[in-house]
């Protein structure tokens, strides 16, 4: 019996060290081909650092260098030919270079690798003003090896990220749930901590660090008033103490009545003295736990949530209120401007009209968090009104990394180019190359509180995201965030060599496919600008029809996309909700004329006749038709594409992918069924003759009943 188990714990063993389960996201380090190794080999030999503190970076470049050449980094007290020295600015060694000044510029997140000579020795140098800046320097340079053929003989890189806060919002709840989430259940084992800390808490900062994350917000949006009790700060402060060397700062969301629901006190109004007291202890209580805590998220008066609305005071009252609590440690509030009321007032104006007028009397340390559009995170949205119009608050964009509107974990969808449309659209609000990343970056408007959110799509499952190339979405936006003006391409090309391999038969048409399927899904969801055509209930399938009775109309789909005999979409014009004012000149008037509105907003902006005639000479339903095809047409070639690729990946996450682009491919079809069949009970007209035929019957389709449990 002891030799079989012994033999099976042999046959076992290599199997675990080698299972590909995605579970190590990019930080692979495979090891490198021959000729890869020898130009390495010519110019780092060894590394020195003359400081304890950069053990974490040390350690990280120590492991990597096993992985990737066989061989261990040795650390040597002095330098030698072909060292790489690492360091802070505080390190004498360092400081011989002379780039103090360089090194200041970049603050404690920056960094710079530079060739350089040390007494007639030939070196490479690592370092920043602080010791986050260098792990993340170390991170650069493992990229490097890994992704640049050959590895370069000498480097200039100097960087600095484009936000100062770079944060994840997971929308987890207390009870291991997570809101939207589509890979398992929480990470945080509340029961379990602070005493049993998982050991995933350091593989996900470490992750995290590896793009240049800074920040956390553990909790849900939708937040219980028991995070800040004190029995959770403990356990939150042993999430904080593993993030620290990271680099992560831990935020919390936090319920605005917490004062009455945690606190007992009669009411939670902003400007009442028990409350802000209350608000000011709780700070303070914070703070003595977690003395680098980085401060509230708020959801308010949205959704059913309280605010200080409830009070009669403004959004600008209740921020003001938790920002002068913080205020004393530093930490900062982000104000989220996603509200919206029921009522026959266009749902995509509702925020730009209730924060605009409070432009300016917020504190300096509050910053709104604005969603990229008007609506929800949909397949495609023109950007928030509010980017550009806020002038004196800064604003924050906050991306969805989680796909709640774009397949879940099963869709096969690359966001970084959405990300980009967003942080590259010009709002015009100083001129022309007014962009929201500008905007938002401080570059524009001077603001030194600059930051940048996106909804995590992280959870236990072994991959972390469910679908193995949702880790590209995690991965996109901290490089995103580090770094805007990175193109989707070249963010995709990093991520496919680190995470599978560099070869090129499957990195070029990877990529393709990659760079290609956030428009696909736009395209067999809701092209043409089409809007929230969900199901009922949860935000996967199609439900154009959906009618639920006593429901709010703006949880409908009829209310977004209008259809009728005449014409399908939303009037936003001038003479229709007028929403399109909202937004600065050129923009207003371009979106505003029927025929100078980009076709992918069209029916954002318009209600359009079926006959419309399109830029291609097309009519308007026959566009409809074709786009839904060439979406379903374009998860097919997906298919083709990812089948060719099986002899590049491993099996287990080959056959994953496999199965997932399958489902996508059959939600593709039930996306153009349903909604083609549907819109033509209002056309009536027939779908085009060269277009595959509808394998569903639309009274099937409006049978199809999901037991997905999300709120609307
Ligand atoms: C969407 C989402 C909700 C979430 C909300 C928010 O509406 O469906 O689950 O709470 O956004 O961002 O607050």
């Amino acid at each position: 019996m002891k030799l079989y188990l012994y033999t099976l714990f042999f046959i076992l063993i290599p199997g675990l060290a080698f299972a590909e389960d995605g579970s190590q996201l990019w930080l692979r380090y495979r090891p490198l081909s021959n000729n890869q190794m020898k130009a390495l080999s010519t110019v780092i030999t060894s590394v020195v650092s003359d400081e304890q503190c950069d053990s974490l970076a040390i350690d990280e470049l120590q492991i990597a260098w096993k992985q990737l050449t066989g061989k261990e980094l040795t650390v040597t007290p002095s330098v030698q030919e072909h060292s790489l020295i690492i360091g802070t600015n505080k390190s004498k060694l360092i400081q011989s270079f002379g780039f103090n000044k360089e090194l200041q510029s970049l603050g404690g997140d920056g960094f710079l690798i530079r060739s350089a000579k040390y007494k007639d020795k030939d070196c490479f140098l690592l370092a920043s003003e602080g010791k986050t800046g260098v792990l993340y320097a170390v991170f650069n340079l493992l990229k490097t090896i890994q992704t640049v053929y050959p590895f370069p003989s000498s480097m200039n890189v100097k960087e600095k990220p484009s936000y100062k806060i770079r944060i994840l919002n997971h929308w987890d709840n207390i009870d291991g749930t997570i809101e939207r989430g589509y890979a398992g259940h929480s990470l945080w084992k509340w029961e379990d901590l602070p005493s049993k800390l998982s050991a995933r808490y350091k593989d996900y900062a470490r992750a995290n660090a590896s793009i240049g994350i800074n920040g956390t917000v553990l909790d849900n949006v939708n937040a219980s008033p028991e995070i800040l009790s004190t029995a959770y700060l403990i356990k939150v402060k042993a999430l904080a103490d593993v993030f620290r060397p990271y680099g992560i700062r831990v935020y919390l969301s936090v319920n605005f009545s917490s004062p009455t629901a945690l606190g007992g006190l009669p009411t939670s109004d902003p400007l009442n003295k028990d409350v802000r007291r209350w608000w000011f202890v709780k700070a303070k209580e914070i703070y003595s736990l977690i003395p680098d805590f980085g401060g509230f998220l708020v959801k308010a008066n949205s959704e059913g949530l309280p605010g200080p609305q409830d009070f009669g005071r403004t959004h600008a009252d209740g921020a003001n209120m938790l920002a002068d609590a913080l205020k004393p440690y530093h930490g900062i509030v982000m104000w989220r401007a996603f509200v919206y009321n029921s009522g026959m007032d266009d749902r995509a104006g509702q925020a730009y009209k209730e924060f605009l007028p409070l432009d300016g009397k917020f504190r300096s340390n509050v910053i709104l968090q604005v969603k990229n559009g008007p609506i929800d995170f949909q397949p495609r949205e023109p950007i928030s009104a509010l980017f550009g119009a806020m002038k004196q608050t800064p604003i924050m964009p906050e991306f969805q990394i989680t796909q709640e509107y774009l397949g879940e974990s099963n869709h096969l969808v690359y966001l970084a180019p959405l990300f980009k449309e967003c942080l590259d659209s010009d709002t015009y609000s100083l001129g022309k190359g007014s962009t929201v990343a500008k905007v938002t970056d401080g570059s524009l408007f001077k603001n030194s509180l600059t930051a940048i959110a996106g909804v995590a799509n992280i959870g236990e499952d072994a991959n972390w995201c469910g679908h193995h190339f949702a880790q590209a979405n995690w991965y996109a936006f901290g490089r995103l965030a580090w770094n805007h003006e990175l193109s989707s391409e070249q963010i995709a090309d990093e991520w496919i060599k680190l995470t599978f391999n560099d070869k090129k038969e499957f990195v070029e048409p990877v990529k393709e496919m990659m760079l290609d399927s956030r428009e696909a899904a736009v395209n067999y969801m809701m092209p043409l600008g089409l809007h929230h055509l969900f199901a009922w209930g949860h935000h996967y399938g199609p439900e154009p029809w959906c009618a639920v009775e006593g429901a709010r109309p703006d949880w409908l789909p009829s209310y977004y996309h209008k259809a009728d005999s005449i014409g399908i979409g939303f009037d936003r014009t001038l003479s229709g909700s007028a929403s399109v004012g909202q937004y600065n000149s050129p923009l207003r008037e371009e979106y505003n004329a029927l025929d100078r509105c980009p076709e992918r907003f069209l029916l954002w902006f318009h209600h359009v006749p079926w006959e419309y005639k399109m830029k291609n000479g097309r009519s308007l339903w026959a566009e409809l038709c074709y786009t839904y095809d060439k979406g379903v047409k374009q998860v097919r070639e997906y298919q083709k594409v990812w089948d060719r690729m099986e002899p590049y990946v491993d099996a287990q996450r080959f056959h994953e992918v496999q199965s997932r682009l399958k489902i996508q491919a059959k939600d593709a079809v039930w996306w153009k069924d349903a909604c083609l069949l549907y819109f033509q009970t209002f056309s009536r007209r027939p779908i085009p003759y060269d277009i595959e035929r509808p394998v569903n019957e639309l009274d099937d389709l409006k049978k199809i009943k999901l037991n997905l449990k999300h709120h609307n």
